[in-house]
């Protein structure tokens, strides 16, 4: 097995092969590859909360990029020819599943799906020796977990890149592809208003951590008793001291989508959290977003959602189909941001 050393220097050898095709006068280069390797990248890609603001915006214009070679070119340049990704699933998916397959194979690469039943992470087999098995096999894996401390044993453990599909912390993944379609809507992130209005769950903390980290101003209007954790507040109030975000945390929904430039919802119960559901159904209903609450918004406010969505819930139909919504861009936007976060761990 490849030890850190040496799985170093493959992921340079890969870039300079990458630099290659690049030089080739028939191959049109529009991807900047010197950024990415200015990028001063991790090994993983665990939380946006582990990444600068250079990175990160690094990556965004990566994503943006790739996705327009792709829509002018109808093609990517095989930046990750041979490469594949092991897809560890503890939790069902769609996007999430598909974007980073179709994301591999459009780079060149392949992609591996590993149900629950399969590998049983932490049951069937200790999280030290599925991390240490795979990464003889695999050039990267994703790994969508209950518990966030298993996605951080996977890395610790694994000798090549480890990807968090989501944990009952976070979903930088999707917070990478929420910036990347608020800075298509609005051309930034920075001193924009973002207000998250439901659960402190995975998908706020991410967006948290992606708007402190680039200057925008983030709202929660959750109950009490659900909100985003003490560790992703204190950590963002630090990232947004430095970036000149704000982050406010409030009870009332209509108050907190005053002059929201975003207004974002997920589900009111997350995967993992089944039997608290006919408690929650009880406490988030003044939290729905409906045509009422966007009505009380900026006149251009997008309405976004990680998806899947609970229609009548969280949201309202003719909100989720309405005029506001880019809730499909939003999901697709997954694809073209994982690219990049895949391209840039091979730096
Ligand atoms: N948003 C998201 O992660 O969707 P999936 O659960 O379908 O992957
Ligand atoms: N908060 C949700 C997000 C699903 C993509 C969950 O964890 O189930």
């Amino acid at each position: 097995m490849r030890n850190r050393r040496t799985t170093r220097l493959y992921h340079l050898l890969v870039i300079q092969a990458a630099e290659i095709v690049m030089a080739d006068p028939a191959v049109p280069a529009i991807i900047n590859l010197k950024k990415i390797k200015e990028l001063c990248m991790k090994k993983d890609f665990i939380s946006i909360a582990d990444h600068s603001p250079e990175v990160l915006q690094g990556i965004l214009d990566l994503a943006i990029e790739l996705k327009k070679e792709r829509s002018e070119k109808g093609e990517n340049k095989q930046l990750l020819k041979n490469k594949v990704l092991g897809m560890v699933f503890q939790k069902p998916s769609l996007r999430t599943r598909v974007s980073f397959d179709m994301a591999m194979r459009h780079l060149g690469g392949d992609a591996l799906y590993l149900s629950p039943n399969e590998i049983g992470l932490g049951q069937r087999e200790s999280i030290a020796d599925v991390a240490r098995v795979l990464a003889g096999y695999v050039d990267v894996v994703m790994a969508r977990v209950f518990a966030h401390q298993h996605v951080l044993d996977l890395s610790h453990w694994s000798d090549v890149p480890v990807i968090n599909g989501l944990s009952d912390y976070d979903h930088p993944c999707q917070g990478m592809a929420d910036a990347l379609t608020i800075v298509e809507k609005f051309g930034r992130l920075k001193d924009l208003h973002v207000t998250f209005v439901g659960d402190g769950n995975n998908v706020a903390v991410s967006l948290l951590h992606i708007c402190s980290k680039l200057g925008a101003h983030f709202t929660l209007a959750a109950p009490e008793g659900y909100d985003i954790p003490e560790k992703a507040l204190k950590e963002s109030q630090e990232f947004a001291s430095k970036s000149g975000a704000s982050i406010r945390t409030i009870r009332d929904p209509h108050e907190a989508v005053k002059s929201a430039d975003v207004i974002y919802t997920d589900t009111w119960t997350s995967m993992g959290q089944e039997e608290e559901t006919e408690r929650r159904i009880k406490v988030f209903p003044p939290y729905q977003v409906n045509n009422k609450l966007v009505a009380e918004a900026s006149k251009d406010v997008i309405v976004m959602h990680c998806l899947p969505a609970h229609r009548g819930q969280e949201i309202t139909d003719d909100v989720a189909d309405g005029p506001h919504s880019v809730l499909f861009p939003q999901a697709h936007n997954r694809m073209h941001a994982q690219k990049a976060i895949l391209v840039s761990l091979f730096r």
